[in-house]
């Protein structure tokens, strides 16, 4: 007889997204697990799982979106509960990276806490990760565990490809995301422009120094990772239409959406902005210009893929 290591897939997830975690089950033709996450008088977070989990293959889904601190306080009880009851195999399903942003020291006396999230998972016990779209790509060295690091951009670009927009310029809002902005180019088969930012101090605040490339008279799409006080992307919108482009569009990943960033949006340049579902968006922060693509089949295809130890990279062939 062989006795199986790793058993029956079985997905939880805690109060960060649970509509995300049902999608994901729909996708998948499974329930999701019974578990209680609630908080005690105290502000002590407290978990059970309320099944049997025992060799079974776990996945958390869990996004470490707003209120960061109790979300991944949630995300590590939980990895934990599941280790104490000895499921087989334990992945944290994080689509938001928190604190993905605090990736380097690049200032005298400040922490690396993307480094210390990874930390502090795989102390919980977690023993793989399974992540969309990181602020920084090398954030996965961060872990001595496996690590996916799925992409939403065919999600977003087919969007964007299926409006068959002419004359379309894609354009990175900083040089940072040039890179991955270049993808979006080339799978849209359009020339890619650059924006020239700086931060000015640890608000938030940023300046546009440049547009770099041909824009004038054009369709703007620009790209980012994620919007947070909505100041980058808006104020790129702002710049472009100043050089002269006809209509201007957005896509971003994770649609964080912090402060007024709604309404900047609302009152922007933007025709429209196009965000995945990495991060619960509650009917005050939608408007009119937002429109959000569902990121569950391909989290509940990667997860299905890791189960069944089918690669994982081939789903972006
Ligand atoms: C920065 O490096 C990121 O790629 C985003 O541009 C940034 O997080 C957006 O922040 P905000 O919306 O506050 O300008």
């Amino acid at each position: 007889m062989t006795i199986p290591i790793i058993d029956e897939l079985k997905i939880f997830t805690g109060n960060a997204h649970r509509e995300l975690a049902n999608s994901v089950c729909e996708y998948l033709d499974i329930p999701l697990g019974r578990a209680e996450v609630f908080k005690f008088a105290n502000d002590n977070t407290f978990v059970r799982i309320q099944e049997n989990i025992r060799q079974r293959d776990v996945f958390i889904i869990q996004p470490t979106c707003a209120p960061v601190n109790d979300n991944l306080m949630e995300l590590l009880i939980m990895i934990d509960a599941c280790k104490r009851a000895s499921a087989g195999r334990i992945t944290a399903v994080v689509p938001y990276y928190g604190y993905g942003r605090t990736d380097k020291k690049d200032q005298p006396r400040v922490p690396i806490t993307a480094r210390l999230v990874a930390d502090l998972l795989t102390a919980a016990g977690a023993n793989r990760l399974l992540t969309i779209d990181l602020h920084a790509g090398q954030i996965q060295g961060f872990f001595n565990i496996p690590v996916d690091e799925l992409t939403a951009l065919p999600i977003l670009t087919d969007y964007f490809a299926a409006k068959e927009l002419e004359d379309l310029v894609v354009v990175a809002v900083d040089i940072g995301i040039s890179k991955r902005a270049r993808d979006v180019a080339e799978r849209l088969g359009a020339p890619l422009a650059i924006i020239e930012k700086r931060r000015l101090g640890n608000d938030g605040r940023t300046e546009i120094l440049n547009v770099i490339g041909d824009v004038k008279g054009k369709i703007a799409l620009t790209f980012d990772d994620e919007i947070l006080t909505g100041g980058t992307v808006v104020n790129a919108a702002r710049a472009l239409a100043d050089s002269g482009v006809q209509e201007i569009y957005c896509c971003v990943t994770h649609p964080v959406l912090s402060l007024e960033a709604s309404k900047l949006i609302a009152d922007s340049d933007f025709t429209e902005v196009v965000v995945a579902d990495t991060i619960p968006l509650p009917p005050e922060k939608r408007n009119g210009k937002i429109t959000v693509l569902p990121i569950a089949p391909l989290l509940g295809e990667a997860i299905y893929r890791i189960h069944n130890g089918l690669s994982v990279g081939e789903m972006f062939d």
